[in-house]
C-alpha cells in the first residue's frame, strides 16, 4: 500500500492535480494507494498544544502514514522550498516511528523552470532525518499549466508521462522489496 500525499493545502493547487492524475496511474497499473490530502487537515490542528499531543482528528492521517509500505510526496515550491504545512504535517507526526526506515519517493509541481527541485532536495534532507529509504527517481514538472490537457487531466508532454509511469511502477516495486 503506497500513502501519495497531496503536499499543500491551497485550494485549487495543481499539486492535486498532479496528484488525482498520479492515483489514475498507480490505479490502472493495479497499484495499491491510499490519498492523503493536506487540505483535508482539521482546522483544529492549528494550535499551540499540538506538538506531541496531536487531537483525535489527526488519527486517521497518522496512521495512513504508519500503515503504508511507502510514502509518495507529491510537493509544490513556494517562495524556493516546499509549503510550511507540509513541514508542519511531518512535525505532527509521531516521532521516531512514523517515517523511520520508509521507502519514500517525490514528485515536484511548480511554475517556475525548475520544477520544485529545491522543495525535493529540501525535503530529502529532512526525510534523511527521520531515516526515510528515499528512492532515488524522481519526477518534476516545471511551467506545470503548460504540461497539461485543457480540463487538467491528461499529462501532454509524452517525456514526462512516460517518467511518472516509471515513477509509480518502479517505486511500487521498491517498496514491496523493503517490506516490513
Ligand atoms: C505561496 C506561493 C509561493 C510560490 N513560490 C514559487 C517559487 O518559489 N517557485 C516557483 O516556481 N513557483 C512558485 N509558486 C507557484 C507554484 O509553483 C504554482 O502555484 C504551481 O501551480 C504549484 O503550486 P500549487 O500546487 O499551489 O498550484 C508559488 C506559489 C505560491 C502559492
Amino acid at each position: 500500500m503506497i500513502t501519495i500525499i497531496s503536499g499543500t493545502n491551497r485550494k485549487n493547487a495543481m499539486t492535486k492535480v498532479i496528484t488525482d492524475i498520479t492515483c489514475g496511474m498507480m490505479k490502472e497499473k493495479g497499484i495499491e494507494y491510499q490519498l492523503l490530502d493536506l487540505r483535508e487537515l482539521p482546522d483544529g490542528l492549528f494550535h499551540k498544544d499540538v506538538y506531541w499531543n496531536a487531537p483525535p482528528e489527526f488519527k486517521p492521517f497518522q496512521e495512513m502514514v504508519l500503515n503504508c509500505d511507502g510514502i509518495l510526496i507529491v510537493t509544490p515550491e513556494y517562495n524556493g522550498s516546499f509549503p510550511g504545512v507540509l513541514k508542519y504535517f511531518i512535525d505532527i507526526l509521531k516521532f521516531p516511528e512514523s517515517l523511520l526506515e520508509m521507502p519514500t519517493a517525490f514528485i515536484g509541481v511548480a511554475d517556475g523552470y525548475f520544477g520544485a527541485l529545491r522543495s525535493i532536495e529540501q525535503l530529502s534532507m529532512i526525510l534523511q532525518y527521520r531515516k526515510a529509504h528515499l528512492f532515488g527517481k524522481k519526477v518534476m514538472f516545471p511551467n506545470v499549466s503548460k504540461k497539461l490537457s485543457e480540463d487538467k487531466t491528461q499529462i501532454t508532454d509524452d517525456k514526462l508521462r512516460a517518467m511518472l509511469e516509471e515513477l509509480v511502477v518502479d517505486f511500487n516495486d521498491f517498496a514491496n522489496r523493503l517490506k516490513k
